[in-house]
């Protein structure tokens, strides 16, 4: 999924000729899943219609103060768009858009909500290659990455003059690429590798019967595209679950047994920042694995278990630069238990999940939890979906990077 889903763009559109490639622009951004609004100098209607922008934004084009259709609503409020919008794009910037937006020359809707943008700001310039290299437009382009502003440089190639050379609006995609690579760049857990197990573990009885539970692995599913969407690199494994997850940043390793799990988990563990245990791992396995499927044949039918290995207490005694996030179920004496689970595992935090509370546990799309770290500071949360509940949870990560 593009770092773009779910991103609201302000783009501003002034008028050069390659106000046409604009309307690539405005589908490649709703093809990753961002909202865009468009704002158009009144030059830049010569090389695109609003119609066709409008079409593809799925929105209203905005290009005067004054809207003069539309009776009730007359005008168009530049300062509401510029607080709308995650980042403002402007593309083609021309040596005359760049030079107004260096002065504050406030003569367009464009350059008043560029003026009202606290967001940040890419522009891409457009423009014949003696222009591009004139000391006016160089000292534009000096002044507005001063503001903070950040530059798509041009592209060298044809020119609408006929000439060749530096001054074309970088293509679509690469504009796309460009901010998608800034944004990526920016999250506050990339670089951060983030270990998460997740899902039940299925233990063999026979070919045919395993003991299992009822874990669906949502939590940990949750935790990871939480994780991963803010630039994290997640190994999450898993026991058998029926959930997918398609992520550049997830790298999903499936496991059936306790064992499995726990040997698959050490093969990362040495190098992660963050491990987080939202398994429910089987604690006991049948101490033999039957070759056959076992015929049924007295009445009474006894299967001896054996301990499985507990990979979060693994994970505490092996500890050295991991920042270590346990789960507890509890039925009874709850923050107690949670609180030697802490100890007893090495953790710096436990999520406490009380059977008590209505909604929380397993197989509910709702989760009601207890933060408890290992300094023993206790924070309950309120009832919460999963997805909630998993940002709470990668919350406590950034704030463990913060501190
Ligand atoms: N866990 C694990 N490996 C196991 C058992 C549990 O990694 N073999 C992890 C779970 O993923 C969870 C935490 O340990 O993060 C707590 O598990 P829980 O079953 O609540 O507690 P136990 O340690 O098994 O203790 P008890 O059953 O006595 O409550």
């Amino acid at each position: 999924m593009s770092v773009l889903n779910g991103k609201k763009i302000l783009l501003g559109i002034s008028g050069g000729i390659a106000a046409y490639k604009t309307a690539s622009l405005v589908r490649l951004f709703i093809k990753a899943g961002a909202h865009v609004q468009v704002i158009m100098t009144p030059a830049s209607k010569d090389f695109v219609t609003p119609l066709t922008l409008s079409t593809l934004s799925k929105n209203p084009v905005h290009s005067s103060f004054y809207n003069q259709d539309d009776e009730n609503e007359k005008w168009n409020n530049h300062v509401e768009l510029a607080l709308w919008a995650d980042f403002m794009v402007i593309a083609p910037a021309t040596a005359n858009t760049l030079s107004k937006m260096t002065h504050g020359t406030c003569d367009n809707l464009l350059i008043a909500a560029y003026l009202s943008a606290k967001c940040p700001v890419y522009f891409a310039p457009a423009m014949d290659l003696d222009m591009y290299k004139h000391p006016s437009t160089v000292a534009s382009f000096q002044a507005l990455s001063s503001f903070g502003n950040m530059m798509i440089p041009a592209e060298t190639g044809e020119l609408a003059s006929g000439l060749s050379g530096e001054g074309r609006m970088a293509e679509p995609e690469n504009i796309i690429a460009f901010i998608e690579a800034d944004l990526e760049g920016k999250l506050p857990l990339k670089g951060k590798k983030i270990l998460i197990t997740a899902g039940p573990t299925y233990e063999a009885i026979d070919p045919v019967r395993f003991i299992g539970n009822y874990s669906s692995g949502k939590m940990g599913f949750d935790i990871a595209q939480v994780a991963a969407d803010l630039g994290a690199s997640v190994t999450l494994v898993t026991g058998p679950t029926h959930l997918k997850i398609n992520h550049s940043l997830i790298q999903v390793v499936p496991v059936v047994a306790a064992e499995q799990m726990y040997h698959a988990c050490h093969e990362f563990y040495n190098d992660v920042d963050v491990a987080i245990a939202a398994a429910a791992v089987a604690d006991y396995k049948p101490k033999y694995k039957a070759d056959q499927k076992i015929k049924k044949a007295s009445d009474d039918f006894t299967i001896e278990l054996e301990k499985t290995k507990d990979i979060l207490a693994s994970f505490g005694a092996h500890k050295k630069q991991q920042f270590l996030i346990g789960f507890a179920l509890e039925t009874e004496n709850e923050i107690e238990n949670a609180k030697l689970k802490i100890q007893k595992k090495n953790l710096d935090l436990i999520v406490l999940n009380s059977l008590q509370d209505d909604g929380a546990g397993f197989g509910t799309p709702t989760n009601k939890i207890t933060f408890i770290d290992k300094n023993f500071v206790i924070e309950p949360m309120p009832l919460k979906s999963k997805e909630a509940v998993a940002t709470d949870i990668v919350a406590k990560v950034l704030e463990h990077f913060d501190s």
